[in-house]
């Protein structure tokens, strides 16, 4: 019995693959049908979002990271984004590379070195903002600790952040993305974009024409789920005023400064607080929620 059934479960099987076939409008249909019916991002537990990808195994922020942090489950893929030289927003932590590439050895790039302040401290190293696209693609991407798994050092390089999203859209269920922008205040004083557009501007440019948008559990945003993060409260207030897709302020140790405000937790919440008080029109949607900073390895 149990044989026989499955033989008819084959057979329906193969007459209905049979049936489209003989239908090329048929089958055209089905694709797409298919093509929709994507798995939904999951909502019944709390989301999983691989932090830089799989970067325990793989180096942080790189396609083949983030690949494996979707084999995984990923219902989420984290990304920070940061500028190159001539304007290209790319995928990277730091806003110098020697943590995680092999910039160091690199001898045509040694003159490169630059001392800048960012965020209230000096900093001296190889910045990405001194670097064009095609030069920061000549890099090759390593572990930022040596306790993980340095097997592929060197054999990957930086992802753009159009790469990125087309990582998560070709996945093969919905795979939401959860970018942070990053140093926004540093990047807008050393890149300048033409029609004078700000990094924001960019970076939302960017979302929008891969059509991510609409507020969180919108019918827009189940398609293509995204979070945006930043540290910097004036970076979110902007970017608020651009798009509707949910916002995370992203707060550091109770005595760590804001990035651009100078202001510590309780100071900024309270800054929402009267932005929202004293911006009554404000829509709700554009309020950024709250969270903590994670500082997972
Ligand atoms: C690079 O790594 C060193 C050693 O872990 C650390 O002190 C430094 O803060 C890192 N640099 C950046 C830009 O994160
Ligand atoms: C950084 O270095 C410059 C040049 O030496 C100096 O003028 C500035 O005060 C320094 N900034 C900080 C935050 O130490
Ligand atoms: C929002 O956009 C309007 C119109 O472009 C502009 O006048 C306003 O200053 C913007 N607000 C913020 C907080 O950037």
């Amino acid at each position: 019995m149990d044989s026989l059934w499955h033989a008819s479960v084959i057979v329906l099987v193969l007459v209905f693959i049979g049936g489209s076939d003989a239908n090329p409008a048929a089958r055209r249909h089905g694709q797409l049908d298919v093509n929709h019916k994507k798995q939904p991002l999951q909502t019944s537990r709390p989301y999983n979002i691989a932090h830089r990808g799989s970067n325990g195994e793989i180096p942080e922020e790189t396609a083949a990271a983030y690949l494996r942090a979707i084999e995984e489950g990923a219902d989420f893929i984290e990304t920070d984004i940061l500028a190159s030289e001539d304007g290209h927003l790319i995928c990277f932590h730091d806003v110098t590379l020697e943590n995680t590439t092999d910039i160091a050895s690199r001898t045509e790039f040694a003159g490169r070195k630059r001392t800048y302040e960012v965020e209230g401290v000096n900093m001296t190293g190889w910045f990405t903002v001194d670097f064009t696209l095609r030069e920061l693609k000549s890099l090759r991407v390593k572990q930022r600790f040596s306790f993980r798994d340095q097997q592929y050092n060197g054999k990957y390089n930086i992802l753009t952040f159009d790469e990125f999203i087309l990582i998560a859209l070709h996945a093969d269920r919905v795979v939401g993305i959860y970018p942070e922008i990053k140093n926004p205040i540093f990047i807008n004083q050393q890149v300048k974009w033409s029609g004078g557009k700000k990094f924001e501007d960019k970076f939302v440019e960017t979302l929008l024409k891969y059509g991510y948008k609409g507020k969180y559990m919108s019918e827009d945003w189940l398609k293509k789920p995204l979070f945006i993060q930043s540290f910097a409260p004036t970076s979110l207030i902007y970017i608020s005023n651009i798009t509707n897709a949910p916002k995370l302020l992203l707060i550091d140790d109770t005595t760590v400064p804001t990035q651009d405000t100078n202001q510590v937790r309780s100071a900024v919440s309270t800054t929402f607080f009267f932005y929202q008080v004293h911006h009554p029109k404000t829509p709700s949607y554009q309020r950024p929620f709250l969270t903590c900073s994670h500082t997972m390895r």
